[in-house]
This record gives structure tokens, sequence and C-alpha cells, in this order.
């Protein structure tokens, strides 16, 4: 990718991937991005955990009721968690490591979605933070914020459409 403005032009969320695993250097490198994302007084409070075991991301993909079905495919899933109780401001530091390592694993030409789980629910209405804490055994004072899928791309989207951004959503010295 020659520029960051063309990264970010043509990283659309992909939820089909080929059967091809990620090869070592590739994961280290989009954990790397995770763990250099900025965060507030530098505390860091998220933690990831990598899952590659097929049955695992089936049960992932079964996490909550609508829109996690595409992880059953991905290649692997970073599961992003953060300590709630070390800093207030947990989500938005797990948020922007997870778009880090999205825009990591754009660069390295392979696809890349997020599945919502803070405040989501599984089918049956339980909540999917909770079901997801029990199968991976994740100690009570990290909650899951969202779970990346990853792979290589088995689907082409189109870049997105400079033609159609919301200028009309920027507003310049006042809201007016
Ligand atoms: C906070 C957030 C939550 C999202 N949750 C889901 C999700 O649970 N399942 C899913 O398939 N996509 C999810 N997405 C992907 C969005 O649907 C997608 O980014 C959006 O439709 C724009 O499309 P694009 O990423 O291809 O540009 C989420 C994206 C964000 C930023």
């Amino acid at each position: 990718m020659e520029s960051f403005s063309a990264l970010i032009k043509q990283r659309r969320s992909t939820r089909k991937f080929t059967e091809e695993a990620l090869t070592p250097e590739q994961v280290e490198m989009i954990l790397k991005a995770g763990l250099m994302a900025p965060s507030s007084k530098g505390k860091n409070p998220w933690e990831f955990i990598v899952v590659e075991d097929k049955d695992m991301l089936r049960l992932l993909a079964g996490s909550k009721e609508h829109g996690a079905g595409f992880l059953e495919g991905c290649a692997l899933a970073v599961v992003v968690l953060a300590n709630t109780m070390e800093s207030d401001v947990w989500i938005e530091d797990a948020a922007i490591a997870s778009i880090y390592m999205q825009l990591q694993a754009e660069e390295l030409g392979l696809g890349s979605c997020w599945c919502q789980i803070r405040n989501r629910v599984t089918a049956e209405e339980a909540d999917s933070n909770e079901l997801i804490r029990r199968l991976l055994n994740i100690p009570y004072q990290l909650d899951v914020l969202s779970i990346i899928g990853l792979g290589h791309k088995a689907q082409e989207r189109k870049p997105l459409d400079e033609e159609k951004l919301q200028w009309e959503k920027v507003h310049i010295g006042k809201y007016e």
C-alpha cells in the first residue's frame, strides 16, 4: 500500500475468508499494532486473546444473535479485552487498539471485520460478554469489547467512494 490515505480508502469489512492460515509474522505484526495503540494516560488497559481453534471460532460465532456468524470462517480472531477497573475510558482504548489491528491487517493485504460484543446479547438474550468470558476463562476484571476476525480475503470490496463522503457533518468554527 503506497500511502496511509490509500490504505484507509481501501479498508472495507471482509466477512468471507479463504482457508489459508496467517503466518506467524503476520499475526505478530497485527498484535504489535494493537500493542502500539495509544491509550489514555498510557495505561494500556487492553489485553488480547488470539483464537485459531476452529471449534472455538464456531462458539464465538454464536456469541451474539446477529453479526458474529462470519467469525466461523475466519483464519484467526483477536478477542479484544480491557481492564474496566484500570481505566474509566477502557472502551475508547480498546476501540483504538481494535482499529489499529484492522488497519495493520489491511496493510498486509489481509481482510478483517469488527464483531461488536459489548452491550450485545445472544439469541437467548444472554450477555455476549459473559458468555465469552466463560468460554475463554477471562478473569472478572476484564470485559470484552470486540472480536476482530481476520484472514485472507475471499471477496472483493470496492474502496470507499470519496464522492460520497458526508462533508455536511463537518462544521467549521461553530455548529450552524
Ligand atoms: C463499533 C463497530 C461495531 C461493528 N460491529 C460489527 C458486527 O458486530 N458485525 C459485523 O459484521 N460488522 C460489524 N462492524 C462493521 C461495520 O458494519 C462496518 O464497518 C460498516 O458497515 C462500514 O463498512 P466498511 O467497514 O466495509 O467500510 C462494526 C464496526 C464498528 C466500527
